[in-house]
């Protein structure tokens, strides 16, 4: 309910003739069934095989685009894991960030839809930060985290088959958590910077991202930076 109410506000960013960037995630996929209801001339870009599937579901399937055919994203629309005020994203829990993190960082404007109890003063609060790697890569990627930050990593592993997760890219999954604060810009760059890493779930760099958020009465704001 809260995330259909979050999907029709940021419908309100959509104009006819964008090129869309469509999120992956359950609050993305209400966003994509708003987009088939305005019957506007959009192209869209989905960040996932799933973003996809839901497109087509909802009779948007024609309007898909690769990343590689557009040249550019007006909008992206997007859900998170954390929010802070000050615009840093975590994601990743869908396994989709590689994807999204182009899409979201290249859009003219990023809209991030949430729930109120993703917000927090520092990330990652509840969730480990997770990183796209280089399957053959894995072990070493783990290890060369553990030894600079510290903190416990696990391999992320499949529901409903054997063996890890692997995403739309062909990769694998680590889940780290740190064992204390992190400076979330520094560690983003030192992730990217390693190698065997593809990406990771560290968004710090969108800090214009419009954030709306719902309350569990349904009411839906914009968070704010400076309060
Ligand atoms: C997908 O990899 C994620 O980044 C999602 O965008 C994030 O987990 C939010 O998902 P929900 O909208 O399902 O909470």
């Amino acid at each position: 309910m809260l995330k259909e109410k979050l999907a029709r506000e940021a419908l309100k960013y959509v104009q006819s003739g964008m090129v869309v960037g469509l999120g992956s995630g359950t609050t993305a996929r209400e966003f994509i069934k708003a987009l088939a209801g305005l019957k506007l001339d959009l192209t869209l870009v989905a960040t996932s095989i799933d973003s996809e599937l839901t497109a087509f579901e909802v009779g948007l399937g024609d309007r898909l685009r690769p990343m590689w055919a557009v040249d550019e994203i007006d909008l992206a629309v997007d859900g998170a894991d954390e929010v802070t005020r000050e615009g840093v994203l975590l994601k990743g829990r869908g396994g989709a960030l590689t994807r999204e993190k182009i899409v979201d960082y290249t859009a003219g404007r990023l809209v991030v839809l949430v729930e109120e109890e993703k917000v927090v003063d520092k990330i990652p609060k509840r969730n480990p930060i997770p990183v796209e790697v280089l399957p053959w890569a894995w072990r070493h990627v783990a290890r060369e985290i553990v030894k600079t930050h510290g903190g416990s990593i696990r391999l992320r592993m499949g529901e409903g088959r054997v063996g890890p997760v692997v995403t739309d890219n062909g990769n694998f999954i680590i889940d780290w958590t740190p064992s204390g604060d992190v400076e979330p810009a520094r560690l983003e760059d030192w992730l990217k910077s390693t190698p065997g890493v593809v990406d990771c779930g560290i968004f710090s760099k969108r800090r214009d991202a419009v954030i709306l958020v719902a309350r569990s009465g349904g009411e839906v704001y914009q968070l704010s930076r400076d309060s």
